[in-house]
């Protein structure tokens, strides 16, 4: 297996507030932040942008990183309620999220717009996770590896080799976000290869350093098995970020994956 490093992230959506934010931060220091020290694996939390300042100050020199979930495509003016890459630097934010499945959906986000904010995180030297993945009606209909290429192709066309090492890809079938219903090991990792696989059809010198990663319902009870897939370099957790316990029993199965890989 190529050795990427490991990276599990917290996607907290609109969930938490400062007093519980703090108790779910200082108890993943305590659990997991010792498995961050040998440098095998990365691990952080995309936040609510109002807490951007807590986690900064919380997590910075902890190892852990902390993320945007959205930023817009515009570098400043009047764009009400829009968050600028230039107002992530100011709170040292280390990735953002792009074109989440339920931004697509609730705030109609196109593949251009998408495109244009990951530019604009590359520009800021922000890493961006680009989020893909089908609705159920797709997958039923057979065009799941089509659907979730085209998105993978229509953000990341233009973009030159250098600039493709500096983004991640999560894949999170959208039938599985929040359902419980996670899609098994097999069925992710064959996505997975499919994305690697348009990833070459761009640049195939580097499509090998790029990382995927799984999100819909991972729980630490399946990221061992998710994990264990060749393609598969971590995961996008939603729920489950939000519960230390479970966090901190993903954080396990990445710091395996890590020693797996050598990287330890
Ligand atoms: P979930 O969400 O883990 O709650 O399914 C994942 C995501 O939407 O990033």
């Amino acid at each position: 297996m190529t050795a990427r490093q490991p990276l599990a992230l917290g996607n907290w959506k609109m969930n938490g507030d400062m007093v519980a934010n703090e108790q779910l931060m200082s108890g993943l220091l305590e659990s997991s932040a010792g498995l961050l020290s040998a440098g095998g694996l990365q691990a952080g939390f995309a936040v609510p942008a109002p807490y951007l300042f807590q986690a900064a100050v919380r997590l910075k020199g902890t190892g852990f990183l902390w993320g945007a979930q959205d930023c817009s495509d515009q570098p400043k003016g009047a764009f009400t309620g829009e968050v600028s890459t230039a107002m992530l630097q100011d709170f040292e934010v280390n990735f953002c999220l792009v074109g989440h499945s339920e931004r697509r959906a609730r705030h109609q986000e196109t593949d251009a717009q998408i495109a244009a904010k990951l530019q604009a995180l590359l520009s800021a030297n922000i890493l961006p996770v680009l989020c893909v993945g089908e609705s159920l009606a797709q997958r039923e209909a057979g065009q799941a590896a089509e659907v979730v290429c085209g998105q993978v192709k229509a953000a990341l066309k233009g973009l030159s080799a250098d600039q493709l090492t500096r983004l991640a890809v999560a894949y999170e079938p959208i039938w599985a976000i929040g359902t419980g219903k996670t899609a098994s090991a097999d069925d992710a990792q064959a996505m997975h290869a499919q994305i690697r696989g348009a990833l070459a059809g761009l640049h195939p010198q580097v499509a090998n350093q790029v990382r995927i990663l799984y999100g819909g319902s991972v729980k630490a009870s399946n990221s061992q098995e998710l994990f264990a897939q060749p393609d598969i370099d971590g995961g996008l957790v939603g729920g489950a970020s939000l519960d230390m316990a479970d966090m901190s029993g993903i954080l396990q199965a990445a710091h395996q994956r890590a020693g797996r890989l050598g990287l330890l």
